[in-house]
């Protein structure tokens, strides 16, 4: 897509009581920027890159989406990663308020949705309470557009009641997902797991999980969802780690669990004018 037409940074100057300059103050807009595919971007999304003063965004959010902002917009990488944040989440914090404090128009773009694991929740907390004026956009997340890619529903009246999404990756110190219990649940309650962050974790995840699945339960790994290098395989939850070791499927990656699953081999045969690009 085309980079449009330089515009100039939008900065509003008002006048205060004593005639001095004093620069209104600017906005943050926490925008979801989709799984990866351009074309998945909300109207509204394109609508504020193309407008913003400021982006600051994560690593997975692709350059075909970036290239949207206006020439004049800079452009800030604090990508992160597990194990590799380039710029602490305080640093990011106070980043959005220092930029919207200068009357800039700030869109923070994330990957997915903002409020799907994208800590959007603690940056909403963080501008709220310095008085920053903020809203949020929501985007497609990773894990319900790599599903639908594969021409698969999350729920199925006969297969899935209801969908978790859940995280395989816990905070140092924190205990994490409880595995079993929900096993447990999605077993009882006919629920599709969609785990995020779950590829290095895989075996332990496995292992949890079986307390309340079948080892045949049907599980699909999708890394690069609706983007040019996406993949995918299928397996079984018995299978699931060594499955993930001989593919060398890595992240980001989302494994979904459940009988859904099962309709994938069938989505393969889908035209390919079914299938994103
Ligand atoms: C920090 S979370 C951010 C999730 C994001 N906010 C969302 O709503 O999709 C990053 C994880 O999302 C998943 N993810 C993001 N984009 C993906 C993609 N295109 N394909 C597969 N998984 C993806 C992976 O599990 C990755 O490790």
């Amino acid at each position: 897509m085309a980079r449009p037409t330089p515009s100039h940074p939008r900065r509003l100057v008002a006048l205060d009581g004593a005639g001095k300059a004093a620069v209104a103050a600017g906005r943050v807009w926490l925008v979801g920027a989709g799984p990866g595919d351009p074309e998945l971007l909300t109207l509204k999304a394109a609508r504020l890159i193309a407008a913003a003063d400021v982006i600051v965004h994560d690593g997975l959010v692709s350059p075909e989406i970036l290239s949207l902002a206006p020439a004049s917009a800079r452009l800030i990488d604090v990508a992160k990663r597990k194990s590799r944040h380039t710029l602490p989440q305080d640093d990011i914090n106070r980043l959005l308020v220092a930029f919207a404090l200068q009357g800039l128009t700030v869109v923070r773009l994330k990957g997915g949705d903002p409020f799907i694991f994208g800590r959007g929740g603690e940056e909403l907390e963080h501008l709220q309470a310095a008085g920053i004026a903020v809203t949020v956009i929501n985007g497609i997340t990773a894990g319900l557009a790599a599903v639908t890619s594969l021409g698969v529903p999350l729920t199925h009246r006969q297969h899935a009641h209801g969908v978790v999404f859940v995280t395989g990756h816990a905070k140092p110190g924190d205990e994490g997902t409880d595995w079993r219990a929900l096993a447990d649940t999605a077993f009882k309650a006919k629920l599709t797991l969609v785990i995020y962050m779950g590829v290095s974790g895989a075996g332990r995840i496995q292992d949890e999980l079986l307390t309340g699945l079948p080892a045949s339960t049907p599980v699909a790994v999708i890394q690069n969802a609706t983007l040019t290098s996406q993949r995918h395989i299928t397996t079984t939850l018995g299978q699931l780690a060594t499955a993930i070791a001989e593919s060398r499927l890595a992240s980001p990656s989302v494994i979904v669990v459940g009988d859904v699953v099962s309709g994938i081999a069938a989505a393969a045969e889908l035209p390919a004018q079914f299938r994103v690009a």
